[in-house]
């Protein structure tokens, strides 16, 4: 087995890993380099789905989510699914975000499966929101250490998931008025790793709306210069997929994006997630 960073702030790719391993030795090793790169791919695993959730919950117990409607034969599983026919659309993950940082226990970290992807294209991009912090310029820092930010899911849900009836080119399934979902949950702006003790910044465009004290329009332009300093190429990892590769991220310490630049192509990936304690 071989392991490889991919930039100089985050990401770390790893050969050679047999899916076969058993979970007491791979666990330790896993979550090491996960700690250290925040994601890491196994390069060519082609793991099934089975696989995939004994790995997950190397990391932590599986969670199931709302809003996206898992795999009906699976519940623990979401099918990352677009269709080559379309086109013209945006895609699931296409904004900056932390998958589901709207819970009161947002995922501690999440697995993507490669089953299918474009010749080109479809790359997914994660951020480092540890160096993302630790590099915030004093006026930002101010803004957000011992603040607690809004989270709330309602405003994704109202733009992707109209009446199912209406709906067209979706092979993601979303559902609407989930309470989980639609309520604000109040999180630390900042928040600290339990294990390494490391700060990140947790802010995300797609389900922050306010920081508290201030109203949406008070804090649109800092919660704006935010997302403009963490998603800076310097602190992110671009990963070029290849069919089998499976990718494990942390949530709490990293953003990630979905690029959509392969209209005319089928791209299906399995979801897992795993949760960890409530973030502090
Ligand atoms: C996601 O946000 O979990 C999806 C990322 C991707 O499809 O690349």
């Amino acid at each position: 087995m071989r392991i490889a960073r991919l930039t100089g702030f985050m990401g770390a790719e790893i050969t050679g890993f047999d899916a076969r391993t058993p979970p007491d030795l791979a666990g330790p090793l896993l979550r090491d380099a996960l700690d250290r790169h925040l994601m890491i791919v196994l390069r060519g695993l082609h793991a099934d789905r089975a696989t995939q959730k004994r790995l997950s919950q190397v990391f932590g117990p599986l969670m199931r989510l709302p809003y996206v409607r898992p795999m009906d034969d699976d519940p623990d599983v979401i099918a990352v699914l677009k269709e080559a026919d379309e086109t013209g659309g945006g895609v699931f993950g296409g904004e900056w975000h932390s998958d589901f940082s709207f819970l009161e226990n947002p995922p501690a970290g999440s697995l993507l499966n490669a089953v299918e992807v474009p010749d080109v294209g479809g790359d997914t991009v994660w951020a480092n929101q540890v160096t993302a912090y630790a590099s915030l310029p004093g006026d930002l820092r101010a803004a957000v250490d011992g603040r607690r930010a809004v989270h709330t899911g309602a405003p994704y849900g109202q733009r992707h998931a109209p009446p199912e009836d209406t709906r067209a080119n979706a092979s993601i399934r979303m559902t609407r008025g989930d309470p989980r979902a639609d309520r604000e949950t109040l999180h630390p702006a900042v928040l600290t790793d339990p294990a390494s003790g490391q700060k990140a910044l947790f802010v995300n465009p797609i389900y922050t709306t306010r920081l508290e004290g201030l109203t949406e329009a008070e804090s649109a332009p800092i919660l704006a210069a935010l997302y403009r300093h963490a998603t800076r190429p310097d602190f992110s990892c671009r990963l070029r997929w290849c069919a089998g590769d499976l990718a494990i991220w942390d949530n709490r310490r990293t953003l990630h994006y979905a690029t959509n630049d392969y209209d005319g192509a089928r791209r299906l990936l399995y979801r897992t997630t795993f949760a960890g304690t409530p973030p502090a």
